[in-house]
């Protein structure tokens, strides 16, 4: 349902060959992505955690909507990798406070771009798993709104539709030195007033609906609590 054309051979090369669940090859690509993803968050300590949590949601609600494992698995890797490209922005535009300039809004604009250039010379990374496309479009958005491309609607890869809705909802819940995180519930309520302009519909809709039942009982849970849930129920 995702579009995905994997090639035999790299469906091979990813497929269980374990009872972890992952073949040797598959479990170092998803460390080595794992590995840049912590690089890139400890740039900036408020954005502790940020990759992960991306590649958490994103491949559970990859799972809810339907991708194969193998699909999902992609889009977890894509997680980790999403801001990779911000090893190419400067600290000081990365971590600025206050409004920035045109010049510096430009240079955060081109992260997705300079991502993609550090991840598509890995042949694993590129082609047919689309690891790289999802970097390159993370932040395109449903309406063309977004960048790099303007791409909109089902021009968007899948795999990048359905990054943009976990990317946002964790940076959303993050706190900041210029805000408090937002709450779990504050930030479904933004994911769903986004469907159909940032947000793939489709994509925002399974986000809340994969949520509804994580929210039930109790009091609301912190993000990071909340997230820990998704991956102990969806993710796999
Ligand atoms: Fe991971
Ligand atoms: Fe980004």
């Amino acid at each position: 349902m995702s579009g995905f054309d994997l090639s035999p051979f790299l469906s091979r090369l990813l497929a269980p060959s374990s009872p972890s669940g992952c073949s040797p090859v598959c479990e170092s690509i998803h460390e080595f992505a794992e590995a840049m993803g912590h690089a890139i968050d400890a740039k900036d300590r408020c954005t502790h955690f940020h990759s992960t949590q991306v590649a958490v949601l994103a491949q559970a609600v990859a799972r809810f909507m339907g991708f194969s494992p193998l699909e999902a698995g992609c889009i977890h890797i894509a997680g980790h990798l999403h801001d990779i490209g911000k090893i190419g922005v400067p600290d000081a535009v990365l971590q600025k406070r206050g409004p920035l300039t045109e010049g510096e809004f430009a240079a955060i604009r081109r992260h997705p771009v300079i991502g993609h250039q550090i991840v598509s010379p890995i042949t694993s990374l590129n082609g047919s798993t689309g690891i790289a496309d999802m970097v390159l479009h993370h932040h395109e958005r449903w309406d063309g709104r977004g960048y790099p491309h303007g791409l909109a609607g089902t021009a968007i890869p899948a795999g990048a539709r359905v990054l943009a809705v976990a990317d946002s909802f964790s940076a959303m819940t993050q706190q900041r030195p210029y805000r408090k995180g937002m709450g779990v519930r504050a930030a479904l309520d933004e994911v769903e007033r986004e469907a159909g302009s940032q947000f793939a519909p489709d994509v925002a809709e399974a986000f809340l609906r994969l949520a509804a039942p994580l929210l039930r009982d109790g009091a609301e849970p912190g993000a990071s609590a909340f997230i820990e849930r998704v991956e102990r129920r969806f993710a796999g």
